[in-house]
């Protein structure tokens, strides 16, 4: 037999229970470990029914007591547990709305995104405009033979270009283009005519540099041949283009000469109070033709070689070369 439990020893424990209760509650964490307490406290085998069942060893006067005691007890360590619960779940969604919630203040990892030197976004106009009336697009080297750079292009031996002190030759006796005219020989060499090329590139001479004058700079060739084409046919194409590049700036050609062209022209732009020059044309020389096996009874066709950095400098109003390429970026950003 147990020793018989009196009520003070009873209530006591209830108190101790009470007290106990209320520190773990306090302490949890989570609604998973609330519900073990209720169950550890409240449930058929929990805490408080372990006590109650010392009860039926007291008198029937004292046991009343110790119920009411209990029933107080046990809804206080309800009502405890669905507090924590409320405290715990608010916390939980808190947490979660703050780990979803976007910054729109925060500081980010800025990439600058890149975009087009005016050089390129130029020659990519030109090409463009030259695409719209039916011309493809060819390429030829930067280190070419004298052939197609001159010979070729009907250039005589004795010619100025041909000097040393234009043109940067390499050792083996190549040279770095002059100009973009040797891709029209290329061209016609694989592709028998009708031709309508346009040829963007770089190219070189042995030039100071000056506000307009660079030893590297660019070129979009122009070459159509094919059975009846005429000066008019030239006219025509460079007047179009040059309206759909500029809009309606005032147009000049003015009588020139190169050899590979007959008629020759140049053709300026009125820009700003000034006739500038944009580039050099001309009806291809039958000499040319008659050099790549083509009959020039049958074949004509007309020639031309646009400077890039002029119609840079004009579209954006720069007004010194050197600009283009010195690779300042707080220049080079306003593109
Ligand atoms: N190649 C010449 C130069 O660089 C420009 C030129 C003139 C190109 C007349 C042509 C042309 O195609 O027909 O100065």
């Amino acid at each position: 037999m147990s020793a018989p439990i009196t009520l003070s020893q009873l209530s006591e424990q209830l108190e101790h229970l009470e007290a106990e209760a209320a520190r773990s509650i306090e302490a949890a964490a989570t609604a998973a470990e609330l519900e073990e307490l209720r169950v550890g406290l409240l449930g058929k085998k929990g805490r408080l029914s372990g006590v109650l069942g010392a009860m039926g060893k007291l008198s029937a006067e004292e046991r009343p007591l110790v119920g009411q005691r209990a029933n107080v007890l046990k809804e206080q360590v309800q009502s405890l547990l669905t507090a924590r619960l409320d405290a715990v779940q608010e916390a939980a969604m808190a947490a979660k709305i703050a780990s979803e919630t976007l910054d729109v203040t925060a500081t980010s990892s800025y990439v600058r995104p890149g975009h087009r030197h005016p050089l390129i976004s130029t020659t990519e106009e030109i090409v463009d405009i030259f695409a719209g009336l039916g011309y493809e697009v060819s390429e030829g080297p930067e280190i070419e033979t004298d052939y197609y750079n001159f010979t070729a292009l009907n250039i005589p031996p004795h010619h100025p270009a041909r000097d040393m002190q234009d043109t940067f030759y390499l050792e083996d006796g190549r040279l770095l283009r002059t100009h973009t005219s040797p891709v029209q020989i290329r061209y016609l060499e694989s592709n028998p005519p009708p031709v309508r090329i346009v040829a963007p590139g770089r190219v070189y001479r042995r030039d100071a540099v000056d506000a307009t004058h660079s030893p590297v700079f660019h070129q979009v060739e122009v070459l159509a041949i094919d059975e009846g084409l005429d000066f008019s046919h030239l006219r025509g194409t460079v007047m179009a283009f040059l309206k759909a590049f500029f809009g309606d700036l005032p147009v000049r050609f003015r009588a020139s000469y190169f050899p590979f062209t007959e008629p020759s022209a140049e053709v300026d732009v009125q820009w700003r109070g000034r006739w500038l020059e944009v580039m050099g044309c001309g009806m291809v020389d039958p000499a040319v033709l008659e050099g790549l096996g083509l009959d020039p009874e049958r074949w004509s066709g007309f020639a031309a070689g646009l400077g890039v950095e002029r119609f840079c400098m004009v579209r954006h109003g720069i007004d010194d070369i050197r600009r283009l390429y010195t690779s300042d970026l707080r220049f080079l950003e306003q593109f």
